[in-house]
């Protein structure tokens, strides 16, 4: 068997639930705060509430824990010193903001759990940008390795 494809697997397996967590949560964000603005009921802003740590504890935590384990497993197989080269830094940088965000998106679900809520709909529009953009970057990185 072999051992880099194997961890690759897992990791683009791991990459591709962890993103998608990251890209639906603000979406539901977006969904709950305007419930919120429009006064709906108890009910619908429980539902919210349980398919945001859902989504949270059961998909996205894993899928990012296990991405990280298994990126770092791929960097040991391809060698440390691969740490000299500028793709895999690029991409350290962009994946290391990715979780950055990640760790904000928990804030933001506390905050709606506490029902105390400070960003609109339209934040919560414009910060769901970032992983696609951060997404897109990571991705011209990997396949074209800039030296
Ligand atoms: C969480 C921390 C991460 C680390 C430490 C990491 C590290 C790595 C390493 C070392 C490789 C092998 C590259 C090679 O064989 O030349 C790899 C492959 C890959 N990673 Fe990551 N990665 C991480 C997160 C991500 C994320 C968030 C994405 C996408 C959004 C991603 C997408 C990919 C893809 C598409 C490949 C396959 C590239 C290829 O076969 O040419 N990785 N990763």
């Amino acid at each position: 068997m072999n051992t880099y494809l194997f961890f690759k697997s897992i990791h683009l397996i791991a990459v591709i639930s962890w993103m998608v967590g990251l890209l639906y949560l603000p979406r539901i964000f977006v969904y709950h705060s305007e419930a919120i603005k429009n006064n709906k009921s108890e009910d619908l802003m429980s539902t919210f509430k349980i398919m945001e740590r859902r989504l949270f504890i059961y998909i996205m935590n894993p899928a990012m824990i296990i991405s990280w384990i298994f990126g770092v497993l791929l960097i040991y197989t391809i060698g440390f010193d691969n740490f000299g080269s500028f793709w895999l830094q690029l991409k350290l940088i962009f994946v290391i903001i990715l979780t950055i965000y990640h760790f904000f998106l928990f804030q933001c679900l506390r905050k709606f759990d506490r029902n105390n809520n400070s960003f609109s709909p339209k934040f919560f529009r414009i910060i769901n940008e970032i992983p696609t953009v951060l997404l897109i970057g990571i991705i011209l990185i990997v396949v074209f390795k800039p030296l």
